[in-house]
């Protein structure tokens, strides 16, 4: 568990492994925090002076890495990077507990879920999921600091999804109905969130007046939205699967006629990397509604107050 110095709010969990590991309140603060941080990043500079934080991957990474990397070295610490399989060599209850006597905290990209568990499980210092199979928290706090800019309140507006229901449209549910925001996943059958993150969803939606509609057509889905959100039709480790996907997940491309749909003001936002030409097209995704860079910037702001929270 770490320590939680004045000034910062801390995360009572003291890990991200799922989205859930955030209360609605500590939501709130680092959403809070990230906006702060951004605007003023100079103030943060030494916030984790002398800390050091385990970088893993077992997948690839352009955005998830680097601003990890930079977010850490932004606020004075360091990192310690590793690619490649986490328990290639041994199990994982033993790569944690060698980790936590060198570095104050583990950011991990893993195959699995249960990886991500086991790391949480066996390590005394915080573990952040930064991707697995079922959720992708760090990707979503980003999307909010988005829209909240874009939007402010949050409540009542309608995020549409239209695509996998994948580990981001997962992570999309368990947040986005906490801020009050409706959540509309519009999948191929067979291809929905997972049912107990609906079901999760639905709970939480309830009690922040939003809703959550799970529907195999996209424009009952996008009709009226604010924002518009799509990810690749095969995540990573589904590669072989890419070519059957594509004739399933054909109908669901987000594209100017989809987009046409949404509330005129809607924004199209994209966790990247995108296939331009499946899931998105090239117009959508250049396009003046596109916020998908803004997403990028502030995987950096969002994860700076992460660890802030949970380290310094
Ligand atoms: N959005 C995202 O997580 O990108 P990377 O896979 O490049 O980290
Ligand atoms: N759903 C995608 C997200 C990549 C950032 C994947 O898991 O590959």
């Amino acid at each position: 568990m770490s320590a939680v110095a004045p000034g910062f709010p801390g995360i009572a969990a003291g890990k991200l492994a799922t989205d859930l590991d955030l209360s609605h309140d500590e939501l709130r603060a680092l959403l809070a925090l990230a906006a702060e941080v951004k605007a003023h990043p100079a103030g943060y500079q030494a916030a984790l002076a002398g800390r050091y934080v385990s970088v893993l991957f077992e997948k690839p990474s352009l955005r998830t890495r680097m601003t990890f990397e930079l977010a850490v070295k932004q606020l004075g610490g360091d990192v310690v990077t590793s690619i490649g399989p986490i328990a290639a060599r041994e199990p994982v209850k033993d790569v944690a507990r060698n980790l936590e006597r060198w570095t104050q905290g583990i950011v991990a990209r893993t195959y699995s879920q249960a990886t991500i568990d086991d790391l949480a499980r066996w390590s005394s210092v915080p573990v952040v999921n930064a991707l697995s199979d079922r959720f992708h928290p760090c990707q979503v706090l980003a999307d909010a600091q988005t829209l909240v800019e874009r939007f402010g309140d949050l409540k009542g507006l309608t995020l549409a999804f239209s695509g996998d229901g994948n580990n981001v449209a997962n992570s999309l549910l368990l947040t986005l109905t906490r801020l009050g925001m409706n959540v509309n996943v519009a999948t191929p059958q067979g291809y929905e969130p997972d049912a107990d993150v609906v079901a999760q969803a639905r709970l939480f939606a309830e009690a922040s007046g939003a809703a959550v509609k799970i529907t195999n057509d996209p424009y009952e889905a996008v009709k009226g939205a604010q924002a518009v959100y799509t990810d690749v039709w095969a995540s990573m480790g589904q590669e072989e699967e890419a070519a059957i996907r594509q004739t399933h997940f054909a109908s669901y491309q987000v594209n100017a006629e989809l987009m046409s749909a949404a509330a005129p003001e809607a924004i199209f936002l994209h966790c990247l990397p995108a296939k331009r030409g499946q899931e998105v097209t090239d117009g959508v995704i250049e396009s003046a509604q596109s916020a998908v860079f803004d997403q990028a910037e502030n995987r950096l702001h969002a994860q700076k107050a992460l660890l802030l929270m949970l380290l310094a």
